[in-house]
């Protein structure tokens, strides 16, 4: 019986004899099997108490440094009594405020537990059997891993001077392509394809081919006159994805949202569980989402830390790819130095992410963070290089 088999699994100390038992193998489909599950950080307590250390500096997240808005703060604050309650249904409040900003209906807006957890779900409505993904080498992880756990075919096109091959990709599209992910600005590389490269690309694609523009970054990149705004366009075929995990500093809440045609967006809403995200993540986003004042500031700090970043870096030759977001990408000689650097810079408190997981093993990310924390990056940088 399968719950003797679960138990068995339960007590034993030697996992290596996983492999002996028949039911889990039975389970779990060879997809599931070949996943890799995520990989988390050490937590920051326990490398300060292991370096003996008051302080850790993390720029290996793309997190804002700067702490979440005030305005969030406060919403947080006068909802916590609530909670007892589950949240609004449909989270309406917060679909509407971000359909007033964009000019959209409340039917355009999808909101989620993170902008990754609707990519969840466009990948559970939409994708199955024979359906095949088109996206790049070299971006969000995110997509690979939710794409490979439907058991969906990937098909992704090598990165071109470190940024979407937009030709390759349509090249790649067949008959069996249901879905395309963009990333813009890219995760980890930090660039962006230009309006002119995306208008030509969407020229190229079938309307029936679902097309997903991920903007987890646009806050960063809206500013660049050549930065195609998914918004201007309203495709039928495109969502778009963005995130309050980035500029409005709200990665811990957990939320994210998605614009497109109601056609789609029903769909979505049809798998998507019903009290996504939580009450406390609602509050906080619906404030955040009209502090633009909050947002300039945010923005001053990543001009200002992205300008001080790469002008070391090129005072001191140092190879850097340009980016549009809140992280650098310097691509190295090696894996190995990838690898001396990441493990230095962990001795001395802080934290960067090497870029094996992305298929980018001789490449590293750094986070813009607060001035100090960028200086003493670079201080320890430049006994590593
Ligand atoms: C490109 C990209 N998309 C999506 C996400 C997920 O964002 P969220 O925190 O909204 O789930 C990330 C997070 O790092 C990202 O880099």
């Amino acid at each position: 019986m399968v719950t003797t088999y679960i138990q068995q699994l339960w007590r034993m100390s030697d996992s290596s004899r996983l492999d002996e038992i028949a039911v889990p193998k039975r389970l779990v489909p060879p997809h599931i099997e070949a996943l890799q599950a995520y990989q988390p950080g050490r937590p920051a307590d326990a490398l300060k108490s292991e370096l003996g250390i008051d302080r850790f500096i993390n720029l290996a997240s793309n997190e804002n440094p700067l702490g979440p808005p005030k305005s969030s703060l406060r919403a947080i604050e006068k909802a916590l009594t609530e909670i007892n309650r589950y949240p609004e249904s449909g989270g309406f409040k917060l679909r509407e405020a971000l359909a007033e900003v964009y000019r959209v209906r409340p039917d355009n807006v999808v909101i989620g537990s993170g902008s990754e957890s609707i990519m969840a779900n466009i990948v559970r409505a939409f994708l199955h059997g024979d359906d095949e993904v088109v996206t790049s080498e070299g971006t969000f992880i995110g997509i690979y891993v939710l794409v490979n756990s439907q058991g969906v075919k990937l098909v992704k096109v090598p990165l071109k001077n470190y940024g979407f091959d937009l030709d390759g990709i349509a090249n790649a599209v067949s008959e069996k392509t249901k879905l395309v992910y963009l990333c813009n600005p890219n995760n980890p590389t930090g660039t962006m394809f230009s309006r002119a490269d995306f208008e030509a690309f969407i020229k190229k694609i079938p309307d029936h081919v679902l097309v997903i523009l991920d903007e987890a970054y646009f806050e960063f990149s809206m500013g660049i006159a050549e930065f195609p705004d998914s918004m201007t366009y309203r495709y039928d075929n495109v969502l778009t994805l963005r995130s309050f995990s980035k500029a409005y500093a709200l990665a811990g809440l957990r939320v994210g949202y998605g614009m497109g045609h109601e056609y789609l967006i029903n769909y979505v809403n049809k798998v998507k569980l019903p009290f996504e995200p939580n009450m406390l993540a609602q509050v906080a986003a619906t404030a955040a989402i009209k502090d633009t004042e909050y947002l300039g500031g945010v923005l001053e700090n990543n001009d200002e830390g992205m300008r001080y970043l790469t002008n070391e870096f090129e005072k001191l030759g140092w190879e850097y790819v340009p980016s549009c977001t809140n992280f650098v990408m310097l691509p190295t000689e090696s894996p190995e130095k990838v690898k001396q650097i990441n493990e230095g810079m962990l001795r001395r408190g802080i934290a960067i992410r090497p870029l094996t997981a992305f298929g980018l093993p001789h490449c590293f990310r750094i986070t813009i963070g607060l001035p100090d924390e960028n200086e003493a990056c670079i201080n320890a940088l430049k006994e590593l290089y």
